[in-house]
Order: C-alpha cells, then structure tokens, then sequence
C-alpha cells in the first residue's frame, strides 16, 4: 500500500464545482490582486476568528515579517523564537534585519518553554548589544502555545506578541481562536496547511485598528493612496484567485479539522501502550493536527526508513534544529544550547493525518508502528 502524507485530490473532489466556479468569477471579473475578492475573504476570517481584523498577505513568511514591522520592530533588534519549528519563523524575523533569540521547547508540547523565556528575559548582566523586543510563540504542529503564560511574561517585560498560527488556523485557546490573543497573529495558506490555499497565501490577524491601518500600507508597497507611498513598504498583496479558493474552502474547515481529530484519536486508541510517546493536548488548547507526532525513545530515523519502506509517507519535522542550521550561524549558538529542541529532532517523526484517510489505510499505519522492531 501506499499512503502519502496529504492526499489534496481528494479534498478537493469533492468541493471542484464550487472552486471552479469561483476561479471562474475571478477570471471574468479581471481583478486578480487584493480588490473585492480579498476584502471579502478578510471579512469571513474576522467573522470565523473573533479577530478585529483581518489582512491578506502573499504568504505566512511575509505575514510574520509584516506583523513584526507594524509593531515598530527595527533592524537590530531582538525577537525570541522557539529553537525547534520551522526556518520561516526565525528567517522572516532576520530578513527584516531583526536578531532571532532562541528559546528551548517544553518535553511534553512541544511549543516554547516559558522557563526557557524567562531565563532569556531576566538575564541580568545581559551583555546582548540588542534590546529584546517581541516574541513569537509557535502553535506547533496544531495546538497552542501556552498563551497565558507567555503574555503575563509580555506585559511585564513590555515586549510585542507575534503569534505564529501558520500550523493552527481553527485551534483554540480556552475558547479563543490562535493567533488572536498576541499583537498579531500570522497565519499561512501554504497548499499543505489544513486550510491550504492553490499556491502562496497568508494573512495576519490582530485587534488593533493602527496596526491594521499600518499593515494594509505596509503590504501594498507603502501606499494608501496609489503613488503616494508614505513609508517603505513590500509588495506583499494576496492574490484574489487565492482568497476565492480560501473562501470556499474556509467553510469546511472545522469538519476537517474535526476529522483530523478523529483520525488521532483512532492512532492513539490503537497505539497506546507502545514504547513511543503519544501527541500531548494541552489542557488550555484544542489540537488541529496539522501533524500527528510520535516521539521513538532513541532516533527517529529508524522508525520513518521502516515506515517509508511500507509505503508510508512519515516524515521529520523537524530534523535540525534552527539554532544549529548553517544560516543561523552568525548567531554563536552551538550543540547543547538547547536540549530539548535538540531531543525532539533526533525522536519525532509524523504519521499522515487528513481528513479522508480511509479505514483501512489508517489499520494499515497502526500494524506497520507495532512492527516495527
Ligand atoms: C511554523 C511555520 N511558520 C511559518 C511558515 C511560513 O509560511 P509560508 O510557507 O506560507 O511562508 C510555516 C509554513 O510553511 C510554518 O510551518
């Protein structure tokens, strides 16, 4: 048998008519950047979120460098990031010239671990020729970080949030959707996310009129007004073909996640008391699983070649930590920094997990974990 890790056909199939017809629209109408088609999107997000507002970005990179700049977030100055997630998150905090300051992760969640924070903010004889400014907490893999907790640390260091929902679109926070409890909250409609646009996509989320106001111009090349550019801004618009297919699409996003989560409660039913750790849910958080991930007790790699060669596409997400990537160099961090982030990318691997896994795909995953020998 063979099993992907997302099988997009068939979430489509289904929905084709519906997704035709509205690329359809666009095409007639003409309009195919920001315009009609945007705003009304922007309008059904704000509804779905709870969110003030909502600005459609060209993509979740874009929409966590635009959220940083509307903040007031300079060159040189320093943003925390989990050390364990993916390169975006750090990469669109240094390509705006800001510094990337690494956080460990929590064992059990892995999201960023507010020790781990505290440390990096009460650091008294910081000799760091930078002042921390912001903070971006990851929803990893589907579930939220632990909000509470980071913005009670926030407000007493004085720092901006900057929520990274790219993984979590739909998952909540004591019945708060991510990404709505930071400064902003950057969402990604990569095609493979579980509201997955037909190519680059994003949008940041955030209740504050000025940073609306200040992120609308920012991604429009720095104008209200066209040809009158007030600061220097980034052509970082969202497509309309993009936001008509994410407008169909957003309306079923709960059954899909929902069947997401029925997926991971078969695999944890039937791999329960095997020597490998089970997907933790928060008690302050739903989890989306945007991936289902296992923990082995020593490598990882072991597991996803068996896997891999029955067919299953398993994966590793992610297998080299940012503080120890080539890029990330320049910034002095070495091996040991970070324990945890450096544990979970030697242990986790990821089964395939959507909403149309058949019966008997999902038997054929859980017998070929318990072979594994
Ligand atoms: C945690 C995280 N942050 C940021 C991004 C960047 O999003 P995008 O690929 O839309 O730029 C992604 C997705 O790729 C992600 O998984």
């Amino acid at each position: 048998m063979k099993i992907s890790a997302l099988d997009l056909k068939k979430q489509i199939a289904p929905i084709r008519q519906e997704l035709d017809a509205a690329i359809k629209e666009v095409i007639d109408n003409t309009s195919f950047i920001l315009g009609a088609g945007v705003d009304k999107f922007e309008r059904h997000v704000v509804e779905y979120s709870g969110a003030k507002y909502a600005i459609g970005v060209s993509n979740g990179t874009d929409a966590i460098s635009l959220s940083l700049l509307a903040l007031g977030i300079k060159a040189g100055d320093g943003v925390i990031c989990p050390a364990f997630t993916y390169y975006a998150t750090a990469g669109a905090v240094a390509n705006i010239g800001a510094r990337p300051v690494f956080a460990d992760i929590d064992e059990d969640t892995y999201n960023i671990s507010l020790k781990s924070i505290e440390r990096i903010l009460s650091r008294k004889n910081r000799r760091m020729p930078f002042k921390i400014k912001a903070i971006i907490p990851v929803h990893l893999y589907g579930a939220c970080a632990d909000m509470d907790g980071i913005l009670k640390l926030t407000r007493k260091h004085k720092i901006k949030v900057v929520e990274d929902t790219a993984q979590a679109f739909g998952a909540e926070y004591q019945g708060k959707k991510a990404g709505t409890m930071g400064d902003c909250g950057a969402v990604s409609f990569y095609p493979g996310k579980n509201l997955g646009a037909f190519g680059d996509a994003g949008l940041v989320l955030t209740n504050n009129k000025a940073v609306a106001e200040k992120l609308k111009i920012l991604r429009n090349q720095g104008n209200k007004n066209k040809y009158y550019h007030l600061v220097l801004g980034r052509n970082n618009r969202m497509d309309t073909i993009q936001a008509a297919v994410l407008d169909i699409k957003l309306k079923y996003l709960d059954l899909w996640n929902k069947s997401r989560q029925q997926v991971a409660q078969y695999y944890n039913r039937n791999l329960a008391g095997l020597d490998i750790k089970l997907p933790i849910v928060p008690v302050y958080s739903t989890h989306i699983y945007h991936q289902y991930t296992l923990r082995a007790p020593v490598s990882n790699k072991a597991f996803v070649e068996h896997l891999q060669a029955k067919g299953i596409d398993s994966r590793i997400f992610y297998p080299v930590p940012l503080h120890l990537q080539k890029c990330f160099k320049y910034l002095g961090y070495k091996a040991g920094d970070f324990p945890q982030a450096e544990k979970a990318a030697k242990q986790t691997f990821t089964l395939p997990i959507y909403p149309d896994l058949t019966g008997e795909e999902k038997d054929y995953i859980i017998q070929s974990v318990k072979e594994f020998k």
